[in-house]
């Protein structure tokens, strides 16, 4: 093959690949534990490039930052309030968050901005707040089958990034390409197709070297073929990320 080729197929060695869990409102505190006893060996054949990081509820963070240590698991949490403190029942502080070990937070997840209210505003000012707190931010974007079938995901996702990154340092920050049709349903998007989505993800940011993930039915059958793709980093996994042989051959991709 021509090298220039090779150089083009090749993903940047700069851009970090991560494999990220959302746990969602799933497992106790002894169903966490029991997890990490049945995934944390499996880290011993990861490559030690990939960031494997665990999006998990409130509840279960300080229990599994008290059981990670020492292992190259990262924890995250699900949501964070642009307050450091305040009259703001039910939201949690970034300040909170890093004191037991919290690295990473997605922040506008779709099921967030779909059934809580989340708008691109709020988005920013987590976004925002997170990174002020020393957090890394994973940013959820996607479109609707609705908006998909109406050839509006290019300009949905646009308008996405426009609003929720404005004053966003890119420097500290990974994005998920998210289609909303594609969670939980086991309808993947294609591999292909993701990709493209998120070049133009990639052409809209100021930094080319975000991280950036797909997310939506990723499955230990289907993991090979998505991080084939030259602009794909990494992935957000729902589902499959809360039984720990599917999570590790998934983190063990080839
Ligand atoms: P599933 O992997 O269950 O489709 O969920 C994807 C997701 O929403 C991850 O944030």
């Amino acid at each position: 093959m021509h090298l220039v080729a090779i150089l083009f197929l090749t993903k940047s060695p700069v851009r970090k690949i991560v494999i990220a869990g959302n746990w969602k409102m799933f497992k106790t505190q002894a169903e966490s534990l029991e997890f990490l006893e049945g995934f944390l060996p499996t880290l011993d054949e990861t490559p030690q490039d990939r960031e494997v990081v665990l999006c998990v509820p409130f509840t279960d963070l300080n229990v599994l930052s008290k059981n990670l240590h020492g292992s190259r698991v990262q924890l995250g949490a699900q949501n964070v309030h642009w307050e450091e403190s305040g009259a703001y029942t039910g939201e949690i502080s970034g300040l909170m968050l890093t004191e037991i070990g919290v690295r990473y937070v997605i922040v506008g997840h779709s099921e967030r901005r779909q059934y809580f209210g989340e708008t691109d505003y709020t988005v920013n000012l987590r976004l925002k707040a997170a990174q002020r707190f020393g957090l890394t931010p994973i940013l959820c974007v996607g479109e609707t089958k609705q908006q998909r079938d109406a050839g509006e995901t290019e300009s949905l996702i646009i308008s996405q990034l426009e609003k929720d990154l404005v004053d966003v340092d890119q420097e500290n920050l990974v994005i998920a390409y998210e289609p909303i049709w594609a969670i939980g349903t086991g309808d993947t998007c294609e591999a292909k197709e993701a990709n493209r989505v998120i070049g133009l993800i990639r052409s809209q940011l100021s930094n080319p070297d975000v991280p950036i993930q797909y997310g939506g039915s990723v499955k230990p059958n289907n993991i090979d073929e998505i991080m084939e793709q030259s602009e794909i980093d990494g992935v957000l996994v729902g589902g499959a990320s809360l039984e720990p042989v599917g999570f590790a051959k998934i983190v063990n991709y080839k």
